[in-house]
């Protein structure tokens, strides 16, 4: 039932959208079509949102796949697409928070997704987007930054903060990337794990890079950075007492790594865990389960009583309120931007080439989908 109030917009009643109709390769399963139906009717707490632009995430390929398949039902079509950015066009008529016409971010989960000209949400999944950037950057930020957000503040006991030495592993990562500077904004001594081909995006953020092993860091400007092509983390900062490593890269070896860095009572808060290919069965699941009660109860009872965490992003409203007010409009953490593909221009290509990006777990920061242009 259609429980919103009447709005400005002109709302047209189909609308461009991807559609994911089956599980597999994405040229297999995706389209793009024309007169997929705008979802206009709204409930009471849903919001209508005009697309402008979305990100994609490692989840959203993995899904695509099937990698979740036993886990999460999708029903198809389903239209794609996590993070999101856009102007609200319409609201229920109990939606509080927003009104019409303010612009938003936010992660849609597991609903229908971003990637189309409209997309309608509860107004719980969104927080007023960022004012001192463009839509494209606000679409890079809920899902990858929220997670770190979430695992450095949330998870890290205590909270990541001045005094905190924290390992990133996988710097380079759309997710690593947010964790260094979420860190650095809070004072944190900051060591991560990058590739040589990397090391500009890390001098991108505006730190001092140094490849010296720094066991205080009294230069809070200064990030420490480990080539793993060249190093092993293990050798590099054996018994050096991190209070946490942050897993962005996953598979067995960074958790039997980072207990040689971690400090007694220290923290491995990974949001990968070892199957780097997140492919969910009953069977792994068991796997996974054993592993996991075996790591816990070893952080009891063994002597050094290492933590092992896995991480799964949730949303949360204030969070991204918070990423917003104390983060981006600050200016402490930026959004860091690969590629922007655009369907306007390349039609269902655009749509490929952002998967095949990602999949490629080559990105160097975030793959953007433009969707429509700023007013
Ligand atoms: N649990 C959750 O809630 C959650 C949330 C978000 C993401 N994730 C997961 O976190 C992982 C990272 O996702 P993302 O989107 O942040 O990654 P991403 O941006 O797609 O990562 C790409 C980067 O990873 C680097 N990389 C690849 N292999 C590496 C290695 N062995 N060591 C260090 N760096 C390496 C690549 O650089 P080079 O190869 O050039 O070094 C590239 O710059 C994915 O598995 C994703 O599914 C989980």
């Amino acid at each position: 039932m259609t429980e919103s109030i009447s709005t400005n917009y002109s709302i047209p009643s189909v609308m461009k959208a991807a559609q994911q109709n089956g599980y597999g390769e994405v040229r297999n399963v995706l389209t793009l079509r024309n007169d997929v139906p705008v979802p206009y009717e709204l409930s009471s707490k849903q919001t209508l949102i005009r697309v402008h632009a979305g990100s994609i995430n490692q989840i959203d390929w993995k899904v695509l796949n099937g990698n979740f398949s036993s886990l999460v039902r999708l029903s198809f079509p389903h239209v794609p697409g996590k993070d999101v950015a856009g102007v609200i066009v319409n609201i229920g008529l109990g939606v509080k928070r927003f009104q019409i016409g303010d612009k938003v971010y936010g992660n849609l989960g597991m609903n229908d997704g971003s990637f189309a000209e409209y997309v309608r949400g509860d107004e719980s999944l969104f927080s007023l987007k960022p004012n001192n950037i463009t839509m494209e950057e606000a679409a890079a930020i809920p899902l990858a930054c929220q997670t770190s957000y979430q695992v450095l503040f949330k998870k890290a006991s205590p909270p990541i903060g001045m005094e905190s030495k924290i390992l990133i592993c996988g710097g380079s990562t759309a997710t690593g990337l947010y964790a260094i500077q979420l860190a650095k904004a809070v004072g944190a001594h900051v060591t991560a794990t990058c590739s040589q081909r990397n090391f500009s995006l890390m001098e991108k953020l505006g730190y001092d890079i140094t490849q010296t092993n720094i066991e205080t860091n009294n230069n809070r400007n200064q990030l420490h950075i480990i080539d793993y092509n060249e190093k092993d983390f293990e050798h590099e900062l054996k018994g050096q007492n991190y209070d946490v490593v942050y897993d962005c890269i996953g598979g067995e070896q960074q958790w039997i790594s980072a207990q040689q860095v971690l400090k007694c009572g220290g923290q491995f808060i990974t949001i990968v865990g070892d199957d780097r290919k997140s492919i969910i069965s009953l069977k792994s699941l068991v796997s996974v389960g054993s592993s996991l009660i075996n790591r816990k109860f070893w952080s009891i009872f063994g002597s050094s009583h290492h933590n092992y965490i896995f991480h799964f992003v949730n949303q949360n409203f204030q969070e991204l309120d918070d990423i917003r007010t104390k983060y981006i409009e600050t200016g402490k953490v930026k959004p860091l931007i690969d590629t922007i593909y655009d369907w306007q221009k390349d039609d269902v290509e655009a749509l490929y080439l952002l998967y095949e990006k990602s999949k490629s777990e080559k990105a160097q920061g975030k793959l953007i989908l433009k969707i429509a242009h700023e007013e």
